[in-house]
């Protein structure tokens, strides 16, 4: 992040930062440099190789330099899905022989990954509740590398303290990585709160729009760099459109982000109050968990909500046949209300007791509540919840 970024607010920084300084007959949005390679390289005075795999085609420099200017880090990187920049962002600092200590309420596919991929390469990882610290700190190995947290979770929607781990891995100089996604950086700044590493999905709240897939890190020019030395040589590199899709995304994010937030929570107080529902769980609301700690460390309690419908996975698939306005996909993050069932998308995988203790049982829908009239959703989720009881 510039000096001048950190005299601005987060809406100006979602516009302004990282543009090119304005010229006359310049055009005022940057335009897609669709080109792999660049000329010069060949002695130069510069010395610069530009060349789009290795992520300095201008887009992907303007757009680094405005998520740097979101986190409040000194970096950020573009990769072209979130998976690539959670998979290089632990290689890039493990190898084998070497172990991570992470969270167990994780994403699906991180959660596959640390599982069967990692240990494949020689990189052993340890789960752990991550609202205990002892947790935490009885997992330590010697050839621990890297603490992992998600927060808020996905589905569940916990939030753990990343103090905790932040404060254990400066003790022991490892890296402590969060997937900060489902918050995105305006409801709240991990690097604020001790994160080395700070990794979004950009294809969920950064982009909003449902049609691009990336992903970015943030952090020290040191964490960022060693991510970008592997990108060069895995090649998950993101192309210069979907770089400037995502940076017209980020330039509304500050409004779309309040908008989800206030949507959802109003959403939430609605379902709560419904007798076809057992239970309503988003952080915003009084009853969930981690209530006291969501109000401290976030500036919105976000865009994602989950319900648990009576009768069970009967009645959530009635639900979901009856909607007509909120849609029936995975993902989330866009301008457009989703819903899915994680019992046949990230959590398909589990068996229904695995689930239970995880806290999603049948009849569990997850809803990324996007920006339409409230009223013009709550109207179709009362048509769903009645015909969900017939
Ligand atoms: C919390 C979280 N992290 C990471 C990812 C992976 O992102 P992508 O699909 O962009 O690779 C997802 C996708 O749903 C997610 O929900």
């Amino acid at each position: 992040m510039s000096e001048n970024d950190k005299k601005l607010g987060l809406s100006t920084r979602a516009i302004h930062a990282g543009n090119p300084p304005p010229e006359p007959g310049a055009p005022v949005v940057p335009p897609a440099v669709m080109s792999s390679t660049f000329y010069g390289g060949e002695g130069d005075e510069s010395g610069a190789l530009r060349y789009t795999r290795y992520g300095n085609n201008p887009n992907q420099e303007q757009l680094a330099a405005k998520m740097a200017a979101l986190e409040g880090t000194e970096a950020s990187l573009l990769l072209s899905s979130g998976m690539a920049a959670i998979a290089l962002t632990v290689l890039s600092e493990a190898e084998a022989g070497d172990h991570i200590v992470a969270s167990c309420h994780l994403y699906g596919a991180t959660q596959e990954l640390f599982t069967h991929e990692l240990p494949r390469r020689g990189i052993e990882v340890t789960f752990v509740e991550p609202g205990d610290e002892a947790e935490w700190r009885a997992a330590l190995r010697k050839r621990t590398r890297v603490l992992y947290l998600e927060v808020p979770t996905n589905p569940a929607l916990r939030l753990f303290d990343p103090r905790v781990p932040a404060a254990l891995a400066d003790e022991h100089g490892l890296l402590f990585a969060v997937d900060a996604t489902f918050a995105s950086p305006v409801n709240v700044r991990m690097a604020e709160l001790g994160a080395h590493a700070v990794i979004h999905s950009a294809t969920k709240y950064l982009g909003g729009h449902t049609d691009l897939i990336g992903g970015v890190i943030s952090g020290s020019h040191e964490v960022v760099g060693g991510v970008r030395d592997l990108m060069k040589l895995y090649g998950p590199s993101p192309d210069p459109h979907m770089a400037w899709l995502l940076d017209r995304g980020l330039r509304t994010l500050v409004v779309r982000m309040a908008r989800h937030n206030q949507n959802a929570l109003a959403l939430a107080r609605w379902f709560a109050e419904r007798p076809e529902v057992e239970a309503t769980i988003y952080p915003g609301l009084e009853g969930h968990p981690d209530h006291a700690l969501a109000s401290e460390l976030l500036d919105g309690y976000g865009g994602m909500l989950s319900v648990v419908l009576k009768g069970g996975g009967e009645a959530a698939d009635a639900f979901a046949k009856a909607v007509t306005l909120a849609l029936i996909a995975p993902s989330l993050g866009g301008v457009e209300t989703l819903i899915s069932q994680p019992r046949f998308t990230s959590h398909r995988h589990q068996a229904l007791e695995e689930r239970e203790a995880m806290g999603i049982p049948d009849g569990f829908l997850r809803i990324s509540v996007g920006l339409e009239d409230v009223d013009d959703l709550t109207a179709d989720f009362d048509r769903a919840l009645w015909e969900s009881q017939r």
